[in-house]
């Protein structure tokens, strides 16, 4: 894993007490974040170990460096026990294919509801915190995300069917992300720092909602896979200029018919 500029500056703040986040997994596959906070860490799975090491070295810059760096880049679960489905790569056409308003009918017989619960095994096991329908080859405005990245926290999981952003801040924030979509990359993105959104449950319930912070990331993220946007048309030029190299290989292992 590279620890990334904006990561640098912040382990740069000195006297403060850190706090670790698995990073979304579909933002930011198996990187971290690192923020001054008074939270626990959120780490989950294999990363439980590297938390509590961090602990005990979070006076020391360097270390928390190393340790950092020591983390292991994102796996591809591949074949996920209880669904067919699998996160689908850059280039795949499906990433940048239209994405079709969820129907009521479609909430009735269940189907979008089990979609949804498969699309959280597979995001779990990719060590996600959000994943859209589109990367699971489903071209439907469908996401869903926890933004603990853990399973056992089930009550933090989101599922939204047709969101909207009905509002923004003018106000802006730069964090660092990644995609499942695209292994092994990451880039600073700037985005609102918050969002109104409305959507509905898989109930047919409407909600209304307010995101800041982490959760209007991951949410803004997610969202812009249901408008065929994917994180690295957001970089800067340098940002893209970084990735380049690993987008071109990723379509040369794709092929024919692949979408850019
Ligand atoms: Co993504």
């Amino acid at each position: 894993m590279r620890i990334t500029d904006m990561s640098a500056a912040i382990l740069g703040l000195t006297g403060f007490k850190y706090t670790v986040s698995a990073f979304t997994p579909s933002i930011n596959r198996g990187a971290l974040s690192v923020r001054q906070a008074s939270k626990p860490f959120v780490l989950n799975n294999s990363k439980k170990l590297v938390a509590s090491s961090l602990r005990y070295h979070s006076s020391s810059n360097k270390d928390i460096f190393e340790l950092l760096a020591s983390l292991d880049d994102e796996v591809d679960p591949g074949k996920v026990e209880g669904t067919d489905l699998t996160v689908l790569k850059y280039p795949n056409p499906s990433l940048r294919a239209e994405n079709a308003e969820i129907t009521q009918e479609e909430l009735d017989d269940g189907s979008i509801a089990k979609i949804a619960k498969e699309m959280l095994l597979v995001m779990y096991a990719a060590d996600g915190v959000g994943l859209a329908a589109p990367q699971v080859g489903i071209n439907k405005r469908l996401i869903v995300y926890n933004e603990s990245g853990d399973s056992k926290k089930w009550l933090n999981e989101i599922i939204m069917v047709n969101p909207k952003i009905v509002e923004f801040s003018n106000a802006k924030d730069v964090e660092n992300e990644g995609c499942l979509s695209f292994p092994d990359m990451r880039g600073n993105v700037e985005r609102p720092k918050w969002v109104k959104v409305e959507a509905i449950s898989l109930k047919g319930r409407k909600i209304k909602k307010k995101f800041k912070g982490w959760e209007s990331r991951i949410f803004q993220h997610e969202y812009d896979h249901l408008d065929g946007v994917v994180y690295i048309d957001r970089l800067s030029e340098e940002g893209r200029a970084e990735v380049q190299p690993k987008l071109d290989a990723l379509a040369e292992n794709f092929g024919e018919g692949g979408a850019l």
